[in-house]
């Protein structure tokens, strides 16, 4: 998206990054995840966050259903408006990071373009982990009850029964949720972390 103001200048920040690095202990950047209503990324996201902080890590968690609360309050469930949900998204998320942050975030994304949007926004350190739990899986566990209602017609451009989703081509990390417990997924996430945002030699 091109920029609409005129007249207005890029300021630098007096404390470098690399400050904030060393201070935190590690880097901060982004684990993006995308994957279908019921992969896990809420359930992921919010756990990982809470072993982070116990570990001393500067983490935090953006999702969707509290996102879509606030910032993204006058958007809905259209291509337009998913995109624009993203595109906020993204460039929240690039702002936490540099403030130091190691930012969860759990959104269905269910457009590649969007979230090459997002990786571009966070210039580096942005990792695309890949929740792969299909539909049937998520279907069967419907924790929020939406995939029913969605099959009854009452959810329009449900993503996975009519709405598209379009998995990862070469995400950074994919996560077969649809077979690992919950733990067993936290381990994978957190031996990631550990090595990605350690601290630069
Ligand atoms: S995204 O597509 O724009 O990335 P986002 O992650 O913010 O979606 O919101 C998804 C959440 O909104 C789902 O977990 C679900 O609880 C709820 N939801 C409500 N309507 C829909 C819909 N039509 N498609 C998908 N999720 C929906």
């Amino acid at each position: 998206m091109g920029v609409k103001s005129t007249n207005i200048t890029a300021v630098q920040h007096r404390v470098p990054k690399e400050a904030r690095w060393r201070a935190n202990r590690h880097m901060g950047g982004v684990l993006w995840f995308t994957g279908l209503s019921g992969a896990g990324k809420s359930t992921l996201a919010f756990e990982l966050e809470h072993l982070l902080f116990d570990k001393g890590y500067q983490a935090y968690v953006l999702d969707g259903d509290n996102v879509r609360h606030g910032l993204c309050s006058d958007l809905g469930f259209s291509p337009h408006d998913r995109s624009e949900n993203i595109r906020r998204i993204g460039e929240t998320a690039s702002l936490f990071a540099e403030a130091g942050f190691i930012v969860l975030s759990a959104f269905i994304s269910p457009y590649r373009e969007d979230r090459l949007v997002a990786r571009t926004a966070a210039g580096e350190n942005f990792n695309e982990i890949y929740l792969s739990a299909d539909v049937s899986d998520c279907e069967k566990r419907d924790p929020k009850g939406l995939y029913q209602k969605a099959r009854r017609g009452e959810i329009p451009e449900f993503t996975g029964i009519s709405a598209p989703y379009e998995a990862p081509i070469d995400p950074e990390l994919v996560i077969d949720t649809g077979k690992l417990e919950v733990q067993e997924s936290l381990e994978i996430l957190l031996r990631y972390i550990e090595q990605r945002f350690a601290m630069p030699e």
